[in-house]
């Protein structure tokens, strides 16, 4: 059976007050859409409609940048839920099989909840709706069952005060073979309470052809909808929590696990060591054995089995740091490779660079890379030894076991072993700093007296 996904996301998300589109705002990382499109991949579609908003090009782009495959259709007026599905019935014509219809801007709905759909329409269901069991119902749409068949769904401004009691709602989520989905959705009208075209219509409708439908159920929590900033921030935390659950159950040791943030796709292998207060970015992975020191901001990064980082470490994308490697605080890389062992202990920056391994880069050193139009490369090589307050103007090679005196300003190559040194010879003058300093403090205590 082939499979489609049809994901709605023509909403105007109009609760958000922003000028970017509601299911681009980001979850640990990556938009909404995004999370959408993850969880529809539990079905494997053979083919992947989004539905937008009129001129949104913006979401079409993020959607094409998550699923290649990913096809999106205009809503040019957004007629309701119904309207929004059957925009997807000319780019579907030549397609048969089953349609699943997720939202966008629902980020949670797990992987076994749509396997338990495809396994309800494998057992001879017509249309198969997901609902679950609500703490508090509000507005949503109610499920009126009749034993294990749902009857029809309801929308809560149309609903009687009894159907209002029920507390089974839908969550959105439908599937049926798409033919049959896109003629059940033809008959449906907008003769109701809010003028539109409800998707929901579609079982009564399903079920007056003598067709069936039932209802799968999951957990409110994979239902979250996101509407406003509020509700972002509540599947924020949501997302926090599972993740730290999930990665102390994966064997990282987490010492306050409230204090971490990960990302949509942060791995950290196993006996690795997260101190409070770390934020992981887009891109990280985390080989066992490391440990992430306090207050570092991670992304775009792997670190190599047993390295430390931190505390108050930057990594910025392109960073590839070896096995029992040190990144020492307030030390920022970004596209670097450094070597197994190597130490960037204090106060660096490495920037398009290679460090050989071994190497040991003294506090204060910068990799110089930017002219103010170029980027350049900085190559040093292994068990290197670069002096403290080391300028390193790329492009530039240090070679192997090659040493730079502290405070060097390194603008060309030094070969393998030889010792780079720049500095203005040291001068002492006897007597000269009491001399000096006597001179300031008799001006000072002259001034003091005028001022009397
Ligand atoms: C809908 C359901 C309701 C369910 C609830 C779950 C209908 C009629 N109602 O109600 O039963 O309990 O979701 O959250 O289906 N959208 C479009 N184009 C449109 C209209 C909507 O793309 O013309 C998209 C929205 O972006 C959103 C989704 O469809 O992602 C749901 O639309 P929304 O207006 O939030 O529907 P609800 O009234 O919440
Ligand atoms: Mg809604």
């Amino acid at each position: 059976m082939k499979r489609a996904l049809i994901l709605l996301a023509a909403g105007q998300g109009t609760r958000m007050n922003s000028d970017l589109p509601k299911v681009l705002h980001p979850l640990a990382g990556a938009p909404l859409l995004h999370h959408a499109l993850a969880s529809g991949q539990a079905i494997e579609p053979e083919r992947m409609i989004v539905v937008i908003g009129p001129g949104e090009t913006a979401v079409a782009a993020a959607a094409a940048d998550h699923s290649p495959q990913a096809q999106s259709v205009e809503q040019s007026q957004r007629l309701g839920t119904g309207h929004a599905v059957l925009q997807a019935k000319a780019a579907l014509a030549d397609f048969s099989g089953d349609a699943f219809v997720l939202y966008g801007d629902t980020p949670f709905i797990q992987p076994q909840t749509l396997t338990r759909m495809v396994e309800a329409r494998t057992a001879g269901n017509d249309v198969v709706v997901l609902g679950f069991e609500a703490v508090d119902p509000g507005r949503y749409g109610r499920l009126v069952m009749d034993g294990n068949y749902l009857e029809r769904i309801v929308e809560f401004k149309d609903a009687s005060e009894p159907e209002r009691q029920i507390t089974l709602c839908n969550s959105g989520v439908i599937c049926a073979d798409a033919k049959t989905l896109f003629s059940l959705i033809e008959e449906v009208g907008n003769e109701n309470a809010s003028g539109e075209y409800y998707l929901t219509d579609i079982v009564a409708i399903a079920r007056a052809r003598d067709l069936t439908a039932t209802a799968v159920t999951c957990d409110e929590t994979e239902t979250l909808g996101i509407n406003s900033r509020a509700e972002l921030a509540l599947a924020e935390a949501q997302f926090q929590g599972r993740a730290r659950l999930a990665a102390m159950e994966d064997g990282v040791t987490l010492i306050a696990p409230e204090t971490v943030y990960f990302s949509y796709d942060t791995v950290i292998g196993r006996d690795a060591l997260v101190e409070p207060n770390v934020v992981f970015g887009a891109d990280v992975t985390v080989e066992t054995g490391a440990r992430i020191r306090a207050f570092s901001h991670i992304e775009g990064a792997h670190v190599g089995a047993g390295t430390i980082v931190g505390p108050y470490a930057r990594l910025r994308p392109g960073t590839e740091l070896g096995n029992d490697a040190r990144i020492g605080n307030f030390v920022e890389v970004k596209s670097a490779q450094i070597g197994e062992g190597a130490k960037v202990n204090h106060l660096s920056y490495v920037g398009d660079a290679t460090v050989g391994a071994g190497t040991n880069i003294g506090a204060g050193t910068i990799t110089c890379n930017y002219d103010g139009v170029f980027k350049h490369q900085t190559t040093i090589g292994s068990n290197v030894f670069v002096g403290s307050n080391t300028l390193l103007v790329a492009p530039v090679t240090l070679g192997n076991r090659s040493m730079t005196a502290s405070g060097t300003v390194v603008t060309s190559d030094v070969e393998a072993g030889a010792m780079a040194l720049s500095r203005t010879p040291q001068q002492n003058k006897p007597g000269l700093a009491e001399k000096f300093l006597n001179r300031l403090r008799m001006l000072k205590e002259r001034g003091a007296k005028k001022d009397n």
